[in-house]
């Protein structure tokens, strides 16, 4: 099978994936009070849905691809072993505060790299029915139709997505300053809480860019090659691009022609 036809098989499976998925996550979110435990801080949650929705996408995987390897955010780590290059990396439930608080502004995100590389990511919001896709280089799309960038912006017309306000690092980067910059040149500032879906947002033309400090490829496997195959930019703040590595790191995903602009910004004095 070529690799073409690989792609466009990856990104039905994934496609199927995350509505049975996000399926499971509005089930569970009929309880009237989902409970939920800890992790590395009272900020830092999880619940039953989020480990039962990873079980469920990895048994899937397992089964239709098992040499493929498999990253999850609820602890799964699996080396697919053979020759196979192929890694998926999943995020069950992306923003479970809002999954916990809200029952809406979450999402399913799954996402297939080859070496460094996306061939295919999904973001998947069940709670409005809305599946944002790109397919290495075939596109982005949003409940099938296309998205992408069209025009220029500029700082004053662009409305930025960020959760630096929130993360403790951001005053050990000294980005406080840069951040309330930010607000003032720009239109406005918004934090949905859900790294995938504003990324999937920043492809649809909903937020101009989304900057995010401390996430881990799982929060933004998926979102990245979305925005890339919408036209956008994604990179580190020095404006590198991003290698997909285990280790949190920062993100800067905007439309093409706010990209620089932005990057300044972020420049530390
Ligand atoms: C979190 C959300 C949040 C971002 C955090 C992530 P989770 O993911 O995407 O918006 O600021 O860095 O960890 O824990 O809800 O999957
Ligand atoms: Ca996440
Ligand atoms: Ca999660």
């Amino acid at each position: 099978m070529t690799e073409a036809m690989n792609g466009q098989e990856y990104i039905l499976f994934a496609t199927k994936l995350a509505r049975e998925a996000g399926k499971i996550a509005l089930e569970g979110r009929k309880e009237k009070i989902v409970s939920y435990q800890f992790k590395s801080s009272h900020k830092d949650l999880v619940t039953e849905i989020d480990r039962q929705v990873e079980r469920f996408i990895v048994a899937k995987i397992k089964e239709t691809y098992p040499s493929h390897g498999i990253l999850g955010e609820e602890g799964t780590n699996i080396d697919g072993g053979g020759n196979s290059s192929y890694r998926w990396v999943i995020d069950p439930i992306d923003g479970t505060t809002n999954f916990i608080h809200q029952g809406i502004n979450f999402c399913v995100s799954i996402a297939l790299y080859q070496g460094g590389e996306g061939v295919a990511g999904v973001v998947y919001d069940p709670s409005r029915d809305e599946l944002f896709s790109g397919e290495r280089g075939k596109g982005a799309f949003l409940n099938g139709s296309p998205i992408g960038f069209t025009g220029e912006k500029k700082m004053d017309e662009s409305l930025i997505g960020t959760n630096l306000i929130w993360v403790g690092r951001t005053r050990r980067l000294k980005l406080e300053e840069s951040i309330y910059r930010l607000a003032n040149v720009s239109r406005g500032v918004r934090s949905l809480g859900a790294a995938a879906l504003e990324l999937a947002y920043v492809a649809a033309g909903r937020l101009d860019a989304y900057l995010g400090l401390y996430l881990s490829p799982w929060d933004y496997g998926a979102g990245k090659l979305i925005v890339e195959e919408a036209g956008g930019k994604v990179s580190n703040f020095d404006g590198d691009s991003l290698s997909l590595i285990s280790e949190k790191q920062g993100l800067l995903a905007s439309h093409p022609s706010i990209h620089g602009d932005l990057l300044q910004f972020l420049k530390r004095e």
